[in-house]
């Protein structure tokens, strides 16, 4: 008898924020590897901002979802049947498995886990594909020296915590921007920002100028929008931006009218980042990454949901801003009862 699986589906096309009502648990057989393949059961499921673009069509990469289709996503899951040259039962890998219990892959762009000592969580976040963002944003494209101010937006999220803890490393005067005074508080406490301003708050504008009394040298942006044009009035002359995100239109695909007069009078330079220009420095990333991690010298937060079938609501929380952390889905057990 074939064993079954639980598998998310689209429903239907989302509009705007994704609801639960845009997806559909079903059961499914849990396939067979062909010659080439292996079975992988998802341990820890990967909710990203990106999948939003995704699902929509938006995202390099990716087709439109349609209704039918399984979610895309990518998940640490362990090999539990390989006929796979280079990979064996109890390896734990990362791949793009989708919103599903189990997945076949053929090993295309699939990466084992070989380190010790971090939990397997943590490559989702900040050993993962967010951390080597942030990591890249800050020391290959922002650069800061000592001293200099440099503001970072979505401040507790696996992008922005990692990248301002990077900066304080190299020792910057590093200012959050989170969207509540919880995630502001945690971002000061755990993540040792100087300061932290919650962009929900009325007197936004002026907090981060009271809290940039130097201006800001170099920005982070995670998020776009409103935001965006608020750090452009503070930035210093010659300032730096570091374009990673823009989760202000994800949900909608408008763009935001940015005024651009200010880029010139600032003087400013602009820098789109995209994270797989780096997958060649991952190791290097990962090597410091651990170290720092194992010193207690970065932290990372997460904010896990409990089954495949709470994702959907979970990764509504994620795109109206809700999650606290790293959004995971805790799928199956981390390690093999047997
Ligand atoms: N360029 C690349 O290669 C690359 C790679 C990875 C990630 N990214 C981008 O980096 C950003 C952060 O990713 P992450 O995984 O670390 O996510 P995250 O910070 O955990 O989650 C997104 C955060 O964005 C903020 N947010 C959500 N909706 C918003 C809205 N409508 N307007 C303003 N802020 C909103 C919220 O934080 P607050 O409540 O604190 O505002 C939310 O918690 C995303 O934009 C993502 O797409 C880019």
């Amino acid at each position: 008898v074939a064993l079954k699986q639980q598998r998310i589906e689209l429903a239907r096309v989302p509009r705007g924020i994704p609801v639960e009502e845009d997806f559909r648990l079903v059961e499914a057989e849990v396939p067979e590897p062909a010659e080439g393949q292996f079975l992988g059961r998802v341990v820890y499921l990967s909710l990203d901002p990106y999948l939003r673009s995704a699902i929509a069509g938006r995202h390099p990469g990716h087709d439109a979802c349609r209704p039918g289709d399984l979610v895309p996503g990518r998940a640490v899951a362990e090999v539990v049947r390989s006929r796979h040259p280079a990979l064996s039962s109890g390896d734990f890998v990362l791949v793009a498995s989708g919103w599903q219990e189990y997945c076949l892959s053929d090993g295309a762009g699939v990466r084992r886990i070989e380190e010790e000592g971090a939990p397997l969580s943590a490559y989702l976040g900040v050993l993962g594909m967010p951390g080597l963002t942030a990591w890249a944003g800050v020391t290959q494209l922002l650069r800061p020296r000592a001293a200099e101010t440099v503001v970072v937006s979505a401040a507790t999220g696996p992008v922005g915590g990692t990248a301002g803890q990077i900066a304080k490393r190299l020792g910057c005067r590093v200012v959050g921007i989170a969207g509540s005074a919880a995630k502001c508080a945690h971002a000061v406490a755990e993540f040792a920002f100087d300061a932290c301003v919650n962009h929900k708050e009325q007197g936004f504008r002026a907090e981060l100028a009271a809290a940039c009394p130097d201006r800001i040298a170099a920005y982070f942006d995670n998020v776009g929008g409103a935001v965006l044009e608020a750090v452009i009035s503070e930035l210093g002359l010659n300032g730096r931006i570091a374009l990673c995100g823009l989760i202000d239109q994800y949900n909608t695909g408008v763009p935001y009218a940015l005024p651009l007069a200010p880029v010139i009078a600032k003087r400013a330079r602009l820098m789109g980042l995209v994270v797989y220009d780096y997958e060649s420095r991952y190791a290097e990333f990962l090597g410091q990454a651990l170290g720092w991690l194992r010193e207690g010298r970065l932290r990372y937060l997460e904010d896990r949901a409990q089954g495949l079938a709470a994702a959907p609501l979970a990764f509504r929380r994620l795109m109206s801003g809700q999650n606290f952390g790293k959004s995971l889905v805790v799928v199956g057990e981390e390690r093999r009862l047997e």
